[in-house]
């Protein structure tokens, strides 16, 4: 698939996805879902893709959110459609068997919290701004914000970002564990490719198993969870990285994983 709307690389085993419609702020309309969808394919299909990092083009904007333009005169039928395309496509970000790293370098408003949101670490930048400010607009999040927030941040805490629409900034968004880190600006893209990098070095099938138990153990009962836990732990021993993790602990040496 050609891409109009985001920049697509790979570079030491980890992909990068830039949103780019910088003079839309990087608003997600359905093309760029789909590009995104396609992009997320990619990286689930090469097994030389080990880690994947989501940004946004230019200093101002990771995504300001769902487009708006293409948004206001859908009828509820279409919008439908609309979300749930993003829906499928944020899900089959949060559950791909490889980590997804969101590199919030600007505005992530809406739709770009939302995305954010179904990524499994985020870095930010000082510069970042949150918010789901749908609420001002006579709508609410459609992109798994009323649920995916809550999750993260508690339910208080999601209320009072989604019933205000308030936004706000990196130093809140760390202190609330919306985000995981927060770099200055020339530091987000180098430190989140670091940690990609580090991340693509663990056992591959780990990682998989790792989050496989965390995102459909949360929904169940804690008996099943924990059972799912030990399934998922116990598949690992079937792997050569098990093998060689725990033999190099031993030895008092570092492991050479092979993704096997
Ligand atoms: N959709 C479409 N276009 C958008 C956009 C969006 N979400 N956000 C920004 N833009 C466009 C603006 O219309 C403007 O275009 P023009 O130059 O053609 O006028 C351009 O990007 C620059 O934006 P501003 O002039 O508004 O820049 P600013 O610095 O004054 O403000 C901002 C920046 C605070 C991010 C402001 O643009 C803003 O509030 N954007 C909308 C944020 C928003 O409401 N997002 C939620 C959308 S709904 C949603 O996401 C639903 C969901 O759950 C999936």
């Amino acid at each position: 698939m050609d891409y109009k709307n985001i920049l697509f690389t790979v570079d030491e085993g980890v992909a990068t996805v830039t949103f780019n419609r910088p003079k839309a702020l990087n608003a997600m309309n359905s093309e760029t879902m789909s590009e995104l969808a396609d992009a997320v394919g990619v990286c689930n299909s090469d097994d030389a893709i080990k880690a994947l990092i989501l940004t946004g083009s230019g200093e101002r904007a990771f995504v300001a959110g769902a487009d708006i333009v293409e948004m206001q005169n859908l009828r509820p039928q279409q919008i439908v459609s609309f979300m749930e395309l993003g829906h499928q496509t944020l899900r089959s970000i949060e559950t791909m068997p490889k980590p997804v790293i969101a590199a919030v370098n600007g505005y992530a408003l809406g739709g770009g919290t939302e995305i954010s949101l179904a990524c499994d670490i985020r870095f930010a930048s000082e510069k970042a701004i949150f918010g789901q400010p749908e609420i001002l607009l006579g709508i609410i999040p459609g992109w798994g914000g009323t649920q995916r927030l809550a999750r993260i941040i508690g339910f208080g805490r999601a209320k009072e970002m989604i019933l205000s629409g308030e936004q706000i900034n990196a130093q809140r968004a760390y202190e609330i564990g919306l985000v995981n880190r927060v770099f200055a600006p020339e530091q987000l893209i180098p430190e989140a490719q670091k940690f990609a990098r580090k991340l693509a070095g663990m056992p591959g099938f780990a990682i998989k198993m790792a989050k496989h138990s965390i995102n459909f153990g949360y929904d169940l009962a804690l008996d099943n969870a924990c059972r799912l836990e030990v399934e998922c732990c116990a598949q690992c021993f079937s792997t050569d990285d098990q093998k060689e993790g725990m033999k190099a602990f031993l030895e008092k040496r570092k492991p050479a994983f092979t993704g096997r």
